[in-house]
């Protein structure tokens, strides 16, 4: 590293859609309560994208806002890295699409599919390419329309997902503050916990995939979770490790934000007092790769995290993916 510049986030930025979706709205929908979703998830509400309201088009908002808390014009960003499971077509990339509602004029663009672990695998691909030296403002944005493969009438899938953006700007640190260190992990030998079946190469489109609600996602909830705070607890550690800090060094963790169940387990096992957990599940629901963005984006502008603070970032998804990170914010 003799040399290189640490990788900073110059800015960040969210974007939500205008409609809210209570429990009591679901109530209607599913057999369900407010009541048991809210003492199994700690969710009480989430956003939805609008009919024709895509998910580049929550996308771009949420750029927007990043590219100005940064300062940074779009002719400036080289690139552009985007991760969802609810891309608006499996190709051109959504990035392509940003890009073209934005202009970026000089930005490649590729997507990352990491499920809900897309926010930490892409800001370790984005953070590369600037400690690298040939990139100098590296975009990497986080969009879910997950409305759009939820089955409704599915009461143990529909009552946790949420839409949503978010998004920020990477660039070459002035100071020593930045992104320390990154872990990822994952095993796909546990794929099957949580996929959509259809609409890919091994069940293409057909009138048999629709009559079998094969293109909406499919979960196996006890299972993920249980994996979910473990592979959680050891990203962490494995972080903490092997940057010599015990959790006591830490001043903030910003885990996905997936079920409050999962965050308390995850900080009992790490030992991290819950003040020092962020939260906003409650009104936002799972959006997968959009969650963690979302979440730092709002933790960054409410002051939960402050200069100086030392902050974990930690998640993981569908795949099983997983991963941590550690910034000097
Ligand atoms: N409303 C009411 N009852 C429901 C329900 C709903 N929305 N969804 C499921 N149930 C019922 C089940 O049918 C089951 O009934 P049974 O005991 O008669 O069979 C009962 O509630 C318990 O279901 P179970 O799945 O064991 O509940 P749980 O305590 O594991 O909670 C989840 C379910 C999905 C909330 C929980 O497993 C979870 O959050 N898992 C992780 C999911 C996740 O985060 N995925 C995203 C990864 S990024």
């Amino acid at each position: 590293m003799a040399g290189r510049k640490k990788c900073v986030i110059m800015g960040t930025g969210s974007y939500l859609p205008e409609k809210v979706l209570t429990n009591f709205d679901l109530e209607k929908m599913v057999d369900t309560s407010d009541e048991w979703i809210v003492a199994r998830s700690g969710i009480r509400e989430r956003r939805l994208a609008a009919d024709g309201q895509i998910t580049s088009d929550l996308g771009v908002p949420a750029v927007r806002v990043a590219l100005e808390d940064a300062g940074v014009a779009a002719e400036e960003i080289d690139m552009l890295i985007m991760t969802t499971i609810t891309p608006d077509m499996i190709f051109p990339s959504t990035s392509c699409v940003v890009q073209s509602k934005l202009g970026l004029p000089n930005a490649a663009c590729c997507d990352l599919n990491a499920a809900c672990t897309g926010c930490i695998y892409s800001i370790e691909m984005g953070r590369h390419l600037i400690e690298g030296g040939n990139y100098k403002r590296v975009l990497v944005v986080g969009a879910e329309k997950l409305s759009a493969i939820t089955d409704w009438e599915d009461r143990a899938t529909c009552v946790l997902f949420g839409d949503g953006a978010g998004a920020m700007v990477l660039g070459p640190a002035d100071d020593d503050k930045g992104i320390v260190d990154i872990y990822l992990g994952a095993n796909g030998e546990w794929g099957d916990l949580l996929f959509m079946p259809a609409g890919g190469t091994l069940n293409p489109a057909s009138h048999e995939t629709v009559d079998g609600r094969m293109h909406y996602m499919k979960m196996l909830g006890r299972e993920v979770f249980k994996h979910a705070v473990i592979e959680m607890a050891r990203s962490v550690e494995i972080v903490l490790e092997r940057n010599g800090l015990t959790i006591d060094d830490i001043d903030c963790l910003i885990p996905h934000q997936a079920n409050i169940r999962i965050i308390k387990a995850l900080a009992k096992k790490i030992r991290i007092p819950v003040e020092k957990v962020f939260v906003n599940l409650e009104t936002r629901g799972n959006m997968s790769a959009a969650a963690l963005f979302v979440a730092l984006d709002e933790a960054n502008k409410s002051g939960f995290v402050k200069k100086g603070d030392r902050v974990i970032l930690v998640g993981f998804g569908a795949g099983l993916t997983w991963g941590a990170g550690l910034i000097d914010w």
